[in-house]
């Protein structure tokens, strides 16, 4: 969704704000631009579609600026479009501004302004920033950078929604000014100079220092210095924070894509993810988690709430906390539930699962809980994300940064931190014996190994892809937790190959959708519950009698006759197979966009970070 990056310094900033822009992409948009500020005046450069589109456009020898701002837009109000690109001016081209979020009182804020005789080009939410901006600006009849930074406070007071703000001013060539509520900004420190985003991928390889801007939290920047204030302008110090992070494994490293990239991480990042806190004969590890013994043994319920893919894992969580530590567990859609009414208590925990620890829906009900008194963990694969700042606690996937759209790696790592969490909760409730619980360490350990024996498999799954990717519908069908994964691997494939696809409990099929099987439909049947197996057998059989063409995904020993093909995963405990049940449908949905000729890591629509509610 929505980029924002932005640059301060002694060096000519185009190249450094294309280049964030770039490493932006990832996060899905439809139209770029950028701002420098130039001898006096401010230099706009904007375009629908990709950044190539602007860099074509953006003559660097024209530029010699050092301060600029920059963003990608995904749109909300008005179509992709250059006059709806962002940076916006106010109607008198004085500051600039570059905006992430929603501004929900838009329609009335320019009203007022229009009354007062600004006029607006774009159908965007945006331009009453850098109008409300001049506005406030000209009633204070002096030309200061108190002025500027007033107009941008008093601005902040109007707006209702979202935003992550940087502006400049045409009259203030060595200032930028930052301002965020409900949507992430950065501030990277570099020598004499300043890198501001919306993500800190944008501005890695510049520096490890980083400003984490909280809520209403206002920065002025110079080259030289940094001054943060509050809403009400109170001056305050702020600590910069040292991020360790592997720029490197932001690059595709051979592979052609990003996604196959990261599906192939998996068994290592498993491994990063779980491997200090596993310890055979002693406790597993989550010291870092400092909720009291007390405190987690006491716990009525749990609730887990997230989006997309992160609330798949969450489900498959869900069912193993159930199984092994005996607390009811409920999965809620994070957009759902910061609007629910849940019955939440000091002995409810409620777990945030989110790769960015960002999104704007998992915020806000992060928020609830808190209001309601409940206990929160966050679980991200982000150190710093928003989420990890605000909840109680937080533990980390180690997946590495995820660049592709479609989540791989950080859900198989939310599961493995999942099932973890739920054997250490086990373990101080002991609700299971103390052999099976070791048993359950041993098994997920030995994972890894199991996932890459799928992974060498992968030319059958290709050729499966190459049968059916003309197809225009397809079912998932599974029992359990082979249900949780039928949501995700159809997840996948919508997102990458927009191939129909629906996820269905395999008993359920009858109560409707078996309507929708005819001769040759492809239903994808995941069977790795022993107990359900024959269950899940006699319901595919129901729709093979009706045509379809089933391909199953398995540890057990099926009868080859009965379906069009048979993929066989390592044998592992039940709790554990979506570990591997997922994969080879990541790789089937991979395949089949690859057969289509699609931009997997870059899926229309879809945006990797999803800022706004
Ligand atoms: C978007 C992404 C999904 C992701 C979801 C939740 O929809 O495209 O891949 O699962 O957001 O994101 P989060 O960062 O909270 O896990």
């Amino acid at each position: 969704m929505c980029g924002i990056v932005g640059y301060i310094g002694e060096k000519r900033c185009t190249p450094i704000l294309l280049h964030g822009l770039k490493n932006l992409e990832y996060r899905g948009y439809d139209s770029a631009g950028i701002a420098i500020l130039e001898n006096h005046s401010i230099q706009i450069q904007k375009e629908k579609g990709r950044v190539a589109n602007l860099e074509s456009l953006v003559n660097p020898l024209c530029l010699q600026g050092t301060v600029g701002i920059a963003h990608t837009r995904w749109a909300t109000h008005g179509k992709p479009s250059h006059v709806n690109s962002h940076p916006h001016l106010d109607s008198d081209s004085c500051f600039a501004v570059v905006h992430n979020g929603i501004i929900e009182n838009y329609k009335v804020l320019r009203e007022f302004l229009e009354e007062e005789g600004y006029t607006f080009s774009s159908k965007t939410d945006t331009e009453v920033i850098p109008n409300l901006i001049h506005y406030y600006y000209t009633l204070q009849k002096e030309t200061s950078i108190s002025a500027f930074l007033q107009a941008v406070s008093s601005t902040c007071q109007r707006l209702e929604g979202s935003y992550a703000i940087l502006a400049i001013g045409k009259d203030f060539p060595g200032i930028e000014i930052a301002v965020k509520k409900d949507s992430p900004l950065v501030i990277g420190k570099g020598n004499k100079e300043f890198y501001i985003a919306s993500d800190m991928p944008a501005i890695l390889e510049y520096t490890r220092d980083f400003y984490f801007l909280e809520e209403n939290e206002m920065a002025l920047i110079e080259k030289e210095r940094i001054a943060f204030f509050d809403a009400n302008l109170k001056k305050h110090e702020k600590l910069l924070t040292s991020i360790p992070f592997d720029a490197l494994s932001s690059t595709k490293r051979g592979y052609e894509d990003f996604m196959l990239k990261e599906i192939y991480e998996q068994p290592e990042a498993i491994r990063r993810t779980i491997a200090n806190r596993i310890q055979f004969g002693k406790p597993i590890d989550f010291s870092d988690i400092s909720f009291s013994k007390k405190e987690l043994t006491h716990l009525h319920q749990i609730y887990i709430v997230a989006c997309g893919t992160a609330m798949h894992a969450g489900f498959v969580g869900k069912q193993i906390i159930e199984k092994l530590c005996h607390i009811p567990t409920h999965v809620e859609i994070a957009s759902e539930f910061r609007y629910g009414s849940p019955f939440l208590s000091s002995h409810t925990l409620c777990i945030f699962v989110s790769q960015s620890g960002e999104t704007a829906d998992t915020i806000a009900g992060l928020r609830l809980a808190k209001e309601k008194g409940a206990k929160t963990l966050a679980i991200s694969n982000v150190i710093g994300s928003s989420i990890t700042r605000e909840a109680d606690q937080s533990i980390y996937t180690y997946a590495g940064p995820e660049i592709a759209v479609a989540s791989t790696k950080a859900y198989t790592c939310q599961i493995a931190l999942l099932c973890l969490f739920a054997l250490y909760l086990s373990e101080l409730r002991k609700t299971e014996k103390v052999e099976q619980i070791e048993d359950l360490k041993r098994e997920l350990f030995e994972l890894p190994e199991k996932l890459e024996e799928i992974l060498q498999k992968h030319e059958l799954l290709q050729n499966i892809a190459n049968q059916v990717y003309q197809e225009t519908d397809m079912f998932f069908l599974g029992r359990g937790i082979d249900y949780y994964v039928a949501l995700e691997g159809s997840l996948k494939l919508k997102e990458i190959s927009y191939l129909h696809s629906e996820a269905y409990p395999a008993g359920e099929l009858k109560h409707g959708p078996i309507a929708l099987i005819e001769e040759g439909t492809i239903v994808i049947g995941i069977l790795t519950q022993d107990a359900l197996l024959s269950k899940t057998i006699s319901n595919l059989q129901e729709v093979i009698t009706r045509g379809a063409k089933v391909i199953a995904i398995t540890m057990a020993e099926l009868p080859q006759d009965l379906f069009e093909f048979v993929f066989k995963i390592p044998t592992t405990n039940s709790y554990f197979s979506p570990l591997l049940s997922i994969v080879p449908l990541q790789l089937l949905s991979y395949y089949v966009a690859k057969e289509k000729n699609l931009d997997v890591d870059k899926p229309r629509n879809l945006a990797k970070s999803v800022t706004v509610e």
